[in-house]
C-alpha cells in the first residue's frame, strides 16, 4: 500500500485492526495537524501525503499498552463512542497476533500492510521522541521531525501547545520515575524543537488550533 491509498482507505484500516475510537480521533488529530503543517510549509521539498499517511496509523497497535480498567480509560471509551465492545478481548488478541509492546505491534501491523522501507523508518522516528530526543532534535531528516512533532500538539480531546501537553504528561506520571525523566527531558527541547521546524512554516504555533485544524481533520475523515 502507498501513501495515498492509506489516506483514501485508513477508515477500513481502522476497522481491519479493531482501533479504539478515541486511538482513532487521536491519530486522526495529529495527522490534521501534520497535514495543516504540510500545507503552510515553506523548506526543502518533502512528501506531504507520506508524512500524512504515517501520523494516520503511528499509534495503531496502542491498545495492548492501555490500562482499560481506570475511570479515564472507561470516559474516554464512553466519549467517543466505543460502548459495546469488549476491549479487553480485542486487547489479548491484538497482543497474541501483534506482540505486547505497543510500537512494535504497531509496527507489525503497518508491515502487513505492506509499506516501503522509507515508511517503516518514519514510522520508527515517531517513537524515537520518546526513546531518543537528541536524535530527532540533531537529524537533518525534516521529514522524520515533521513526523515527530505533531503528537506532541495532541491532548486526548483537542489541539494543544506542546508546552501544555509535556506539563500534562509530566503530572500524570509525577509517580513514575522513568515517565517523568523522559517527558522532561523532552519539554526540555521544545522551543529548539520549535524554532528548527517553524523557520520553514509561514504560520506560528499558537495558530495551529483546533479551529484551524478542523477542516484537515474533516477531509482525512471523508
Ligand atoms: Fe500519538
Amino acid at each position: 500500500m502507498d501513501a495515498e491509498e492509506i489516506i483514501t482507505s485508513i477508515k477500513s484500516i481502522y476497522d481491519r485492526f479493531s482501533v479504539m475510537p478515541n486511538l482513532q480521533e487521536h491519530m486522526f488529530r495529529v495527522a490534521a495537524v501534520g497535514s495543516l503543517i504540510c500545507d503552510n510549509w515553506t523548506g526543502p521539498e518533502i512528501n506531504s501525503n507520506l508524512i500524512i499517511s504515517v501520523l494516520l496509523v503511528h499509534d495503531l497497535g496502542n491498545i495492548v499498552k492501555f490500562r482499560l480498567d481506570t475511570p479515564e480509560s472507561e470516559r474516554m471509551i464512553k466519549d467517543f463512542g466505543g460502548e459495546g465492545t469488549d476491549w479487553t478481548k480485542v486487547q489479548e488478541d491484538t497482543k497474541k497476533r501483534y506482540g505486547a509492546n505497543d510500537h512494535a505491534a504497531t509496527r507489525n501491523m503497518v508491515i502487513g500492510l505492506g509499506v516501503s522501507k522509507r515508511f517503516l523508518q518514519l514510522l520508527d522516528g515517531t517513537a524515537k521522541l520518546y526513546h531518543s530526543v537528541d536524535e530527532v532534535l540533531r537529524t537533518d531528516d525534516l521529514e522524520l521531525k515533521l513526523c515527530c512533532y505533531p503528537d506532541e500538539r495532541v491532548g486526548p480531546y483537542g489541539v494543544i501547545s506542546a508546552k501544555q501537553r509535556l506539563d500534562d504528561l509530566i503530572n500524570r506520571y509525577k509517580d513514575n520515575k522513568e515517565k517523568l525523566e523522559t517527558y522532561s527531558k523532552i519539554a526540555g527541547t521544545v522551543p529548539e524543537f520549535e524554532q528548527q521546524l517553524f523557520r520553514h512554516i509561514r504560520i506560528r504555533p499558537e495558530q495551529i488550533n483546533d479551529e484551524t485544524v478542523m477542516p484537515y481533520m474533516q477531509k482525512l475523515k471523508h
